[in-house]
């Protein structure tokens, strides 16, 4: 009994170290662990980065919520590879060499969330390759070489909700290439070569709210690139180095309350385009060689509240150009070429909280007093305005700065009444020079008081002289020539007569030659100018005269023949003539304009 029992005992010992065995090696054969990453049982993941694998490794347990495999030499992922890994979450396979991913590669992974393919080798995704990732939220496939999206690439991620496409080199994205993509929020695309916006393919992505476009070759945003994406918040479009129109209807359909197109070739801000962004809270043109903003230009923008346009080539920031901007925060205008920022160029400096407006080559005069009177209310982002002059005019007290930071009111030289009187057709120039400081800004305002244009027959030339061409009689009147700064206005009134042309007519004929003519009317002096249309004139003229003439010379010939079978040789005839364009064009004409000349023609 007692050897019984005794191996009674020992049995059920061993049945214990082998009960204890049994359930180490069942545990083990749960969680095995490649032998070149390293398992973390707790959290369920799997760390194999930066380990040398060629291939994915065998043996990965089956409970892993996170495998990386970032950093190895993997070149291709077969089809099912990770097939047995359903719980998986996140998978990263980011800086390997991968080229080729087979369809199905992925099947299997279905409760994966993001996956991770960045800085691979890829030049194509095959249709199929992304089967069986239904719960797949994110998608990085940046810094691949990927040219084309096929039709269907991601037509199994019906989940998908933010794709990194970056610093690839598509050249062509398929019209059916984003087909299933119903609920991607985010993209983020790259294509040095796309000759056209992938308008068709975007339509698809209709609960698109932000789009990010990177190195597009397009010189022109066409025509309604975005509509149908209702959606669309945001959008950014950068590094374009060709880009330098956005067409009329470009943004036509967008709702948008973020708009950036920086480091791309605009040279104006395209005021029209987004006239209809009445939602648009941000908008950044950085980086964009854009001289000026206009007055009076922005004002639909009514909700805007942040201005970005640093690293431009803007001169001037005119008064008026945020009129209606009752919203704006932040103005970041740093790195440009401005000599001033006028408080009128505002709506109400009262919002505004932030100014960036270092780096600009700014005059030290009156119009900076309202930056230094409101400084302790702004933020210069840690980098205060200087002016040329070299100081920084913020560390002035408010009290000693008005003293240095000053203003003289313009005034106009040579300030006495013009007279100028021009003969019609002709070009005349009314001068107006300004001295202040700063330099005025010269404009010159019609008889009607109305302002007059840098273009057109009547123009502003750039050294603020009036240039009236071709001077008509109704352009009479006195013009009056404003010269303004931020310290004031000075103004001179120049009045322009011009005679009409008739009264001038008579005394332009002057020709040397075989004929000369002299006139009945007094005052005649032949060195006259000839008038502007004189070419029209002497055409006619002279189709007229050789008609006259030839009828005139046979006349006189038969003439001369005749007398000189009488015997008496006439030498001289003296015939009245009208010129033609006297007689046509008797508008305004008075009484002496349509007399008769005279001419004598002298037989050799
Ligand atoms: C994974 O392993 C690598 C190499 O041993 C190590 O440098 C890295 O910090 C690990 N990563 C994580 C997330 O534990
Ligand atoms: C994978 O590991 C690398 C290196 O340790 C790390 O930078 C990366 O963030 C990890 N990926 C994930 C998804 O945790
Ligand atoms: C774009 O096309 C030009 C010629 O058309 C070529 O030289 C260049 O390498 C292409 N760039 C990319 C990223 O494919
Ligand atoms: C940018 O536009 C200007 C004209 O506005 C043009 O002269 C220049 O070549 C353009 N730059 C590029 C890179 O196309
Ligand atoms: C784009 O639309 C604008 C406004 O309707 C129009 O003036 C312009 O001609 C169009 N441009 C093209 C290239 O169709
Ligand atoms: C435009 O977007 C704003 C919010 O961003 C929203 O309140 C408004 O209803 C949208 N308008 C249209 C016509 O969709
Ligand atoms: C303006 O933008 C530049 C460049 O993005 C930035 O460094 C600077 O801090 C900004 N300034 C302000 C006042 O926000
Ligand atoms: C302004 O320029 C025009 C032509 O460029 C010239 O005729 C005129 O004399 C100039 N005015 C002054 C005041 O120099
Ligand atoms: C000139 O200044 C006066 C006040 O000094 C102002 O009323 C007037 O509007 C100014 N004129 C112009 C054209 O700026």
């Amino acid at each position: 009994m007692f050897e019984g029992t005794a191996v009674h005992h020992w049995l059920c010992r061993g049945a214990l170290y082998l009960l204890a065995v049994g359930v180490t090696l069942t545990s083990e054969t749960r969680q095995p662990c490649p032998q070149s990453c390293r398992c973390n049982t707790a959290l369920l993941e799997v760390n194999c980065s930066d380990v040398q694998l060629s291939a994915v490794p065998i043996g990965l347990p089956q409970d892993a919520k996170l495998l990386n495999l970032t950093r190895n030499k993997i070149k291709t992922l077969v089809q099912q590879q990770f097939q047995s890994l359903t719980k998986l979450l996140h998978l990263d396979l980011s800086d390997n060499l991968l080229v080729i991913i087979e369809a199905e590669a992925f099947l299997g992974l279905q409760s994966l969330l993001t996956l991770h393919l960045a800085r691979n080798h890829l030049k194509i995704i095959t249709v199929g390759a992304f089967a069986g990732l239904t719960n797949l939220q994110i998608l990085d496939i940046s810094c691949n070489e990927i040219l084309v999206f096929l039709d269907f690439t991601f037509r199994d991620l019906a989940a998908l909700q933010f794709i990194k496409a970056t610093d690839n080199d598509l050249v062509f994205i398929s019209h059916q290439a984003f087909t299933g993509l119903t609920n991607v929020q985010q993209i983020h695309l790259d294509g040095c070569n796309l000759t056209a916006m992938p308008t068709g393919a975007l339509t698809q992505l209709n609960s698109l709210r932000s789009l990010h476009f990177h190195r597009l070759s397009l010189t022109t945003l066409p025509n309604y690139s975005f509509h149908h994406l209702v959606r669309l918040k945001e959008l950014c479009i950068s590094h374009c180095p060709w880009l330098e129109v956005l067409s009329g209807n470009s943004l036509f359909g967008l709702n948008l309350t973020s708009l950036t197109i920086k480091h791309c070739n605009l040279s104006a801000v395209p005021y029209i385009p987004m006239h209809h962004l009445v939602y648009l809270v941000y908008l950044d043109f950085s980086f964009n060689p854009i001289t000026s903003i206009h007055g009076n230009m922005l004002g639909d923008l009514l909700r805007l509240q942040e201005l970005h346009l640093v690293g431009g080539s803007l001169l001037r920031i005119e008064i008026g150009a945020f009129r209606g901007l009752t919203h704006l925060k932040l103005l970041n205008v740093s790195r440009n070429h401005l000599t001033a920022l006028e408080v009128g160029a505002f709506h109400s400096v009262d919002t505004l909280k932030t100014l960036g407006l270092d780096n600009n080559p700014l005059a030290c005069d009156c119009r900076l007093l309202w930056v230094v009177r409101r400084h302790l209310n702004l933020d210069f982002g840690g980098h205060s305005p200087t002016c040329t002059q070299g100081w920084n005019f913020l560390g002035f007290s408010v009290a000693e700065l008005p003293g240095l930071l000053t203003c003289r009111q313009p005034q106009i030289l040579n300030h006495k009444r013009q007279e100028v009187k021009v003969d019609q057709g002709l070009t005349v120039a009314l001068h107006c020079n300004a001295e202040g400081n700063p330099l005025p800004s010269i404009s010159w305002l019609n008889p009607q008081l109305r302002p007059l244009p840098h273009i057109g027959r009547i123009q502003i030339l750039p050294n603020g002289s009036l240039e009236v061409r071709y001077a008509q009689p109704q352009d009479s009147g006195t013009y009056l020539c404003v010269a303004s700064n931020a310290a004031g206005n000075d103004s001179l009134a120049v009045s322009l007569h011009v005679r009409a042309f008739q009264s001038s007519s008579k005394n332009s004929f002057h020709l040397k030659g075989w004929f000369a003519f002299p006139s009945a009317s007094p005052g005649m002096n032949g060195n006259q100018k000839l008038p502007f249309d004189v070419k029209t004139l002497l055409i006619a003229t002279t189709i007229g005269f050789l008609s006259f003439l030839s009828s005139v010379s046979v006349c006189f010939i038969f003439m001369f023949f005749w007398s000189k079978g009488k015997g008496q040789i006439k030498h001289t005839a003296t015939i009245a003539y009208v010129p033609r364009s006297a007689m046509s064009n008797s508008k305004g004409g008075t009484g002496n304009n349509m007399e008769t000349s005279r001419f004598t023609m002298k037989l050799i």
